[in-house]
């Protein structure tokens, strides 16, 4: 592997535990100012030095966020229908330029396996990955799960495998039920999506189980910023991620922050 991708690779996930806490806030791209992003800047704010790697847009990362963070990022590079529209009808919003120009450490973008444009979503990936190899830009691909879609293994493990196949050097997926069996397939880690708000201590514990099923930690969104202790959230999920907390112990975080 090239130095820059494994220097960009290292900006992601932490080289003393492997694993990463990224904190997605690129909700916007489709959903406008959601619960919680409204003000982005004042939300991720106190965050921030909580977080091994941002999951956002430029528009917000060059008009939200410090620059002088030490903060890496991870650019949502695909977008196109709003909430209102069909989802899966996504393409590549961002350039690679961009990316380099806004130091990004990796482009992330979302596959619609089995949706409407899934072969369209799937030739793109192909095409960013190209494009980022070319100048050792690691590429995220997502597995957006349509409300038709099951999210069980049979599902996520073929969405995950697919992004392999074309490329992605990692992947963003939710938990399931046998989540083990996503990881087994996937040759490249995982890092789990938290999904809708649920109460703190769900989330810590579905956080638990996907790091002992081999998740490389998270990129979560919801369960931290709409929590009412977003920084005690996102500590106590650091634990977890970082220092194999159980859920308990890091709902003891969450609770004193
Ligand atoms: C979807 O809009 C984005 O890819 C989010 O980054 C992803 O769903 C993770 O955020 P959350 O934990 O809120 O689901």
């Amino acid at each position: 592997m090239d130095f820059g991708m494994k220097n960009r690779l290292s900006r992601i996930f932490n080289p003393r535990t492997g694993k990463t806490v990224m904190l997605a806030v690129d909700h916007g791209y489709f959903q406008g100012p959601t619960t919680g992003l409204r003000n982005l800047g004042e939300t991720v704010s106190p965050l921030v030095r909580h977080t091994d790697c941002l999951f956002i847009t430029r528009g917000m990362a060059r008009n939200c966020i410090r620059p002088e963070s030490a903060t890496s990022i991870c650019l949502r590079v695909s977008g196109g229908p709003s909430i209102l529209g069909e989802l899966s009808n996504e393409d590549i919003t961002t350039s690679m330029e961009e990316a380099i120009r806004l130091n990004a450490s990796g482009v992330g973008m979302s596959i619609f396996v089995g949706a409407g444009n899934e072969d369209r979503t799937i030739s793109n990936l192909g095409r960013l990955v190209d494009e980022a190899e070319r100048y050792g830009i690691p590429v995220l691909a997502i597995t957006a799960v349509g409300k038709e879609m099951g999210r069980n293994t049979r599902y996520l493990g073929l969405a995950c495998r697919i992004a392999a196949e074309i490329g992605a050097r990692f992947v963003k997926t939710y938990y399931c039920d046998d989540f083990y069996k996503v990881v087994e397939g996937c040759p490249v880690p995982i890092v789990m999506a938290g999904g809708k708000k649920i109460p703190e201590m769900e989330a810590l514990k579905m956080t638990e189980n996907a790091i002992k099923e081999g998740a490389s930690g998270v990129d979560m969104g919801r369960n931290i910023f709409q929590s009412d202790k977003p920084v005690g959230m996102i500590k106590a999920v650091r634990a977890i991620v970082h220092k194999g907390a159980s859920a308990e112990e890091a709902f003891e975080i969450y609770s004193k922050a």
